[in-house]
């Protein structure tokens, strides 16, 4: 009698006790990764939530540098391109990897534009334009201050970094602030603030690579892509704007429904683009949140959906990978990741027609992009 009821009690005991260590706590780490070639140390965040999905954040470029989502059998990878030393961020090898990109992301034309009368001339870093705010101490380069905050339902880091009037000649001290939350549904939202002193340009996105078969893995030719875009912005021999809005139907970027990314893509090659690296008009309904994409491997069965109240969102479909060493020495292929980049559309601040990217003082400057990981 007394073993029965022993057995009861215990059995009572282990069922009570394993939910409760099945679910993990929210919580943020923050540890030195290491140092730059100045000798700045940069540090390394790590939110985890509930369910025990970790992504980690870097003070340089206020980074997305790792996230381990499970596939359709449980079986966890890291989906995000990036790198293991601080070294291989500043090296060539470094194509933007989940950096925040700006003031400006994307491509300004001939690196001019004129706001209130006068003329300004940003830095050529991809000749004949400026691509992702310059070169010298751009977003992405830049050490940002990294804070935990509370936010229901997951875990926060706010980033912030004083951008300084005249860097990169940008005009007006810019302040930033970019909030990432890992949310228990295993989503990652990115909130954008910022505030000016002077009138300047705007417009700021995430640069992460995914490969959601694990980053590494040869390609993501193979992965499955949906845009909610009926139009594009096409584009000149150097990647800008004409300032043309074109319907996607009948053309390579046509994905208003699923498509194999790889289907159609060399019919792309031979163009100024290499392959998709084109930015899509949201077909929008309001101003909030709305889906603008979802991305699936079938092999894994892991999905990404990204929201945004953004207008644009850049698919770029990796083509300047080359082979580079990344994170556990895999190598990071041509068309190995895929970004998608929520913005307005490049050039704006040169076409009058499109939504104004300039940031005044006493307005702020408020972006949302939402990267949902999933399993089907
Ligand atoms: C651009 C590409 C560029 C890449 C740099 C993307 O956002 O659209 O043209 O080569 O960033 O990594």
């Amino acid at each position: 009698m007394r073993r029965i009821q022993m057995f009861v009690l215990l059995t009572t005991l282990l069922l009570m006790m394993t939910p409760l260590a099945l679910i993990a706590e929210e919580t943020m780490t923050q540890k030195p990764f290491g140092r730059t070639k100045y000798g700045a140390t940069i540090e390394k965040i790590t939110l985890t939530n509930t369910n025990g999905v970790k992504a980690e954040f870097l003070t340089r470029g206020a980074t997305f540098c790792a996230i381990s989502v499970p596939d359709r059998e449980g079986e966890m990878a890291d989906v995000l391109l990036g790198f293991d030393h601080v070294a291989g961020y500043e090296s060539k090898g470094n194509q933007y990897f989940g950096c925040i990109v700006g003031r400006v992301c994307n491509r300004i034309a001939k690196g001019k534009f004129t706001l209130d009368g006068k003329d300004y001339q940003l830095y050529i870093n991809n000749p004949p334009n400026h691509l992702h705010g310059g070169n010298g101490n751009s977003l992405d380069k830049a050490i940002w201050k990294a804070d935990e905050v509370k936010t229901d339902g997951g875990v926060s880091v706010k980033f912030s970094y004083h951008s300084p009037d005249a860097e990169e000649n940008y005009p007006g001290n810019l302040l930033i602030e970019v909030t990432y939350t890992l949310t228990n549904k295993n989503e990652v939202r990115i909130e954008y603030f910022a505030t000016t002193d002077q009138a300047t340009p705007v417009s700021l996105t995430n640069h992460a690579y995914f490969n959601l078969a694990g980053a590494g893995s040869k390609t993501v030719l193979d992965h499955v892509l949906t845009l909610n875009a009926d139009h594009y912005t096409p584009t000149d021999e150097t990647v800008i704007p004409t300032g043309e809005i074109a319907p996607v139907k009948g053309t390579p970027l046509d994905f208003t429904t699923p498509r194999v990314i790889g289907e159609r893509i060399d019919k792309l090659t031979e163009t100024a683009s290499l392959g998709y690296d084109h930015n899509f008009v949201l077909n929008r309904k309001g101003e909030g949140l709305e889906q603008a994409a979802r991305l699936k491997d079938p092999q894994s069965g892991r999905v990404l959906t990204v929201y945004t109240d953004q207008p644009g969102i850049q698919f770029y479909s990796g083509n300047f990978l080359f082979g580079q060493k990344g994170k556990q020495g895999k190598e990071y292929a041509h068309r190995s990741a895929v970004c998608l980049e929520t913005q307005h559309y490049p050039d704006s601040v040169n076409k009058p027609d499109w939504s104004s990217i300039i940031l005044r003082p006493g307005k702020e400057y408020r972006h949302v992009c939402v990267y949902a990981f999933s399993v089907e």
